[in-house]
């Protein structure tokens, strides 16, 4: 009986994904040993059965250690035709075994993953041309709405400069380094990564050499991804270079335009657009942030108006394709304030959309967008 028990509890855990690295831990080789002994006891007609389980975890202390023991505990207590009693032993891996389980990861997910042929993630880089009309906000909350909406959502935070996601996801996690493979950092359901999560000799390491392409490159690479559904990059402002590194990195990139209303916004932002005329980049559309402000049910203009369709417009005239106005955001309080307070104004404690017309807003952009 005990074999049977051995081999049924060793398939259960065969479906237990490892939540970083999104691979069984059986396969990952973090179990290293199942032994079931029974008492002599029945209790309600089922036999009791103590199953010691050894575990190797990947390194000591990791986030989700918990997690993972947790789902290893569900998969032995549901075993139905016994009553499996768990004992979790828990170890990590040695050095060398660590070395070839990230040299096998490593091997198999290639350099960069989202340039493989066939890759199905969806990359949307969030451009302006002008600084703080919004592009981080707009950035969290659409991956904080993808996240809701049940795709499997990265961001990276490309603005190296002004790197400002983990304080708009309220995350003070650092990346967790195995060997040199680095695990994202998720908040509100989104895998995260920003030079603001590293301190010290690693950030200093990201500092080096031609910075922006060389930090962004190394996000793509040397951070296990999975395949996401979604990857979104927030850009520093600018009309040039962080665009033309972006679509060297990731052909498949699509450009979004944020804007505000005003000429000054919307005129550096169609040039922050014209880059596709340079790289082989598609600009996918235009969002327009701050267009009004409601108050008692008008809509006050307060940054002037058409920006964002002029954008639209101009894109859709110099580049030959459509590049549709995909909304139009209003000035919130909300979105600041809750922005500081590192929650993402679209989404509910609970993770879910709020029912709010601003989040039906981004799911209308996010919906457009997967088309
Ligand atoms: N729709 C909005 N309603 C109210 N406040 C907003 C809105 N969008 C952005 N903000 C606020 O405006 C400021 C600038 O926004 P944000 O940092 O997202 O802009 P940005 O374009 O990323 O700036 P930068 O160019 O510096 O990267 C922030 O304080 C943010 O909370
Ligand atoms: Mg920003």
């Amino acid at each position: 009986m005990t074999d049977v028990i051995e081999r049924n509890v060793h398939d259960r855990l065969s479906r237990v994904i490892d939540p970083e690295l999104g691979k069984s831990i059986t396969d990952l080789g973090m179990i290293v040993g199942i032994e079931a002994v029974p008492r002599d006891v029945i209790d309600s007609g089922r036999s009791i059965v103590d199953v010691t389980v050894k575990v190797e975890l990947t390194v000591e202390g990791c986030p989700l250690t918990q997690t993972i023991i947790d789902k290893i505990n569900e998969a032995v207590t549901s075993y139905p035709a016994a009553k499996l009693v768990p004992h979790i032993d828990v170890a990590s891996m040695s050095q060398s075994k660590l070395t070839g389980l990230v040299n096998d990861l490593k091997a198999e997910r290639k350099q960069n993953p989202f340039t493989k042929p066939g890759t199905k993630t969806r990359i949307f880089a969030i451009a302006s041309g002008k600084g703080g009309v919004g592009k981080s906000s707009v950035t969290a909350n659409l991956a904080a709405t993808f996240a809701a909406l049940g795709y499997d959502t990265a961001a990276i935070d490309a603005d190296i400069y002004g790197f400002s996601l983990p304080a708009l996801f309220g995350t003070h996690d650092h990346p967790t380094n195995l060997n040199g493979m680095l695990m994202p950092v998720t908040s509100w359901g989104v895998k995260l990564i920003s030079i603001g999560m590293f301190a010290g000799a690693d950030r200093a390491i990201l500092w080096r050499g031609p910075r922006l392409q060389r930090s962004l490159e190394q996000f793509l690479s040397d951070v296990w991804w999975g395949e996401p559904d979604v990857l979104l990059l927030d850009l520093a402002p600018g009309t040039g270079d962080m665009a033309i590194s972006v679509a060297q990195a990731l052909p498949n990139a699509e450009l979004v335009v944020v804007t505000t209303p005003q000429p000054s916004a919307s005129d550096v932002a169609v040039r922050a657009g014209l880059v596709a005329l340079q790289v082989p980049m598609k600009v996918r559309g235009v969002i327009e942030n701050m267009s009004y402000y409601e108050h008692n049910g008008e809509k006050l203009r307060i940054f002037g108006e058409g920006g964002g369709r002029r954008v639209s417009e101009q894109l859709t005239k110099d580049l030959k394709h459509d590049v549709p106005l995909l909304g139009t955001l209003p000035l919130e309080p909300e979105v600041r304030i809750d922005g500081e307070a590192g929650r993402p104004v679209v989404l509910n404690d609970d993770g879910t959309l709020a029912d709010t017309p601003l989040a039906a807003e981004f799911k209308s952009i996010a919906e457009q967008l997967m088309k």
